[in-house]
């Protein structure tokens, strides 16, 4: 059985977006999304993979969450995305041979949160102005194992990034 990580990074008040896309530029923490995500399957709501660039697309797995899979047939057949899954418990289909990262959105997290074996949070330290919020996580049901303060040079954006295993 593979991991099931989920991935995010949240402003001072837990906006993680704008419309359908980021609403920041933090060039060092999207280095480390890249680098922790590296060679895993990545599980988006189809509204978040509408908004995902395609030099991300083309190098990762992709399986989409959707009520309407049959929008997805034609990316499947072009191989721009792996599958597609409206139950999330089908999450466990996947990881059974592989690591999944859960990448959101807000609809994602919420739902996937109980499948979920470890967390990486990023909070940036400042407000962003932004219309999707992170759903409340129990953090409660996870023990923090490290936690690392970090300071973008190119965005001049402070975060840290936490890190969560399910107890
Ligand atoms: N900061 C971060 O780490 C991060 C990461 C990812 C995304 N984001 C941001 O989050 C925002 C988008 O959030 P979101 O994608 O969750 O949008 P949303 O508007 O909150 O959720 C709607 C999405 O969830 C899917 N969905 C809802 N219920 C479902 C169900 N029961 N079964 C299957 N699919 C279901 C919908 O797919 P259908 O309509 O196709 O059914 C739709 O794509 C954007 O601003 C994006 O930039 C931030």
């Amino acid at each position: 059985m593979g991991t099931i990580t989920m991935h995010v990074c949240a402003d001072r008040l837990g906006g993680i977006g704008k419309d359908d896309h980021m609403a920041w530029e933090v060039p060092l923490e999207m280095k480390n999304f890249l680098e922790a995500t590296e060679n895993t399957t990545i599980l988006v709501t189809s509204f978040t993979y509408r908004g995902l660039p395609e030099s991300f697309v083309s190098k990762h797995r992709i399986i989409v969450y959707t009520r309407n899979p049959d929008e997805y047939v034609d990316d499947i057949y072009k191989g721009r995305i792996d599958n597609v899954i409206s139950d999330i418990h089908d999450i466990y289909r996947y990881a059974a041979d592989r690591d999944i990262s859960v990448c959101g959105g807000t609809q994602l997290y919420k739902d996937a949160i109980d499948y979920v074996d470890r967390i990486v949070i990023s909070r940036l330290y400042e407000e962003y102005d932004c219309t999707h919020f992170l759903p409340d996580i129990d953090f409660e049901a996870f023990n923090e194992v490290e936690s690392k303060v970090h300071s973008c040079e190119k965005s001049n954006v402070k975060f840290s990034t936490t890190f969560y295993e399910r107890f």
